[in-house]
């Protein structure tokens, strides 16, 4: 009998989730504390995104728009400075249904597309569900992107049809800036398709980051990705969207689930576009404490790159002389302390941890869960 799940699928490594906290908590006989391990919004969504929700509560019988008709118009008018016309929008289940979109439709068999390694996991299971292969470009985690790497594997490898950029990256929180960005649009193929995922944009706060959006303008070929799920604290409600040009919009528009942008999702995004003192206070508190998460880990002698987004990684000890971080042991023993984190050994990160910025009482219990780690290690 021929075998029943195509190979290109079998081989997929499944992307791992979390437990519910309900069920961590029953398993480890724990409470939950702070669950700093998704990157979502500690501070939650805007308030007129729960009351657009609220109001929208008594429509879920009905399908939503499938053309997503007047959030792609709140969506252009965001953009207004860049003069976004709504047939250059996707809008997706998440960035998540969008990259997959993206690969399936821009992909042929023998395509491949690129990214660096360790990246966004979605990017390696997105090209290869499709049954393509992909090129990984290994890299510094503690310095970002290797650009020249990156530009020679694109020159000599001709498969590649479709390179993802993400910034920040994820797992690393480092970002890129825009000579970078620029010189190495410059150098791309022009039939190459470059994707840049800006999931964390909104907490950006070096104004050397890259107008991508402007790129995509005069570079057809670009599509730039935007997400509802980080600094607009929507994760739940899955929606995220894609600025290109019409021809890609059109193409993945072909292939789209008529009705993957609920109802919920919709409105909430709307009403969270138009909150910008929403925007403005998840991103002052994320900067704020972002800052005392880099301090408070490297005072306690971790390695931690310089972050961009809501989160950070920690890699290592800053001492090299120092045996190698267990980071299994140390996600372990803060999750007995009811802290989850994210361990990295899926992006081949075996001595790193991700850990995102979480509320005051978040944090607080974070830091006595890593005092005491530290403690344990000292009395071994
Ligand atoms: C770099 C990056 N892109 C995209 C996403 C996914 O976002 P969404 O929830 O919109 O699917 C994430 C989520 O963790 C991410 O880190």
């Amino acid at each position: 009998m021929r075998d029943l799940i195509q190979p290109h699928v079998n081989s997929l490594s499944p992307y791992v989730p979390g437990k519910p906290i309900e069920e961590t908590e029953r398993e480890l006989g724990i409470q939950v504390s702070a669950k700093l391990a998704s990157n979502e919004n500690c501070l939650g969504a805007s308030p007129k995104a729960h009351e657009a929700v609220m109001k929208m509560a008594s429509q879920v019988h009905l399908y939503p728009d499938a053309s997503s008709f007047f959030l792609k118009q709140t969506i252009s008018e965001f953009h207004d400075a860049h003069n976004i016309d709504e047939n250059q929008i996707i809008i997706g289940n998440g960035t998540n249904e969008i990259l997959t979109l993206l690969n399936r439709s821009l992909l042929s068999e023998g395509d491949s597309a690129c990214f660096p390694w360790p990246s966004f996991i979605v990017y390696r299971l997105a090209a290869r569900g499709h049954g393509c292969k992909t090129v990984e470009i290994p890299y510094d985690v503690s310095k970002g992107f290797d650009f020249d790497a990156l530009s020679k594997t694109i020159a000599n490898e001709p498969s590649i049809k479709l390179v993802t950029l993400a910034n920040p990256n994820n797992p690393t929180g480092t970002s890129f800036g825009r000579q970078e960005l620029e010189k190495f649009a410059s150098i791309l193929p022009k039939d190459t398709v470059l994707i840049i995922d800006e999931a964390y944009r909104e907490y950006i706060e070096d104004e050397d980051y890259p107008d991508a959006i402007a790129l995509m303008q005069s570079r057809p070929r670009t599509v730039v990705t935007r997400t509802f799920s980080k600094a607009y604290g929507l994760a739940g409600l899955r929606i995220g969207y894609a600025l290109c040009d019409p021809e890609i919009a059109h193409g993945v528009n072909r292939l789209r689930e008529p009705f993957n942008a609920n109802v919920l999702g919709q409105v909430a995004a709307r009403a969270s576009l138009k909150d910008a003192d929403h925007r403005a206070r998840a991103y002052d508190y994320n900067q704020a404490m972002r800052r005392k998460y880099l301090e408070g880990f490297r005072e306690r002698g971790f390695r931690v790159p310089q972050s961009a987004a809501n989160f950070v990684m920690i890699k290592g000890w800053a001492d090299s002389q120092r045996e190698t971080l267990n980071a299994k042991a140390m996600y372990e023993s803060l999750l007995r302390k009811g802290v989850i984190t994210r361990p990295l050994g899926g992006y081949d990160l075996h001595d790193a941890l991700r850990i995102s910025v979480g509320t005051p009482h978040e944090s607080n219990a974070l830091w006595n869960a890593v005092d005491q780690f530290l403690k344990d290690e000292g009395d071994q």
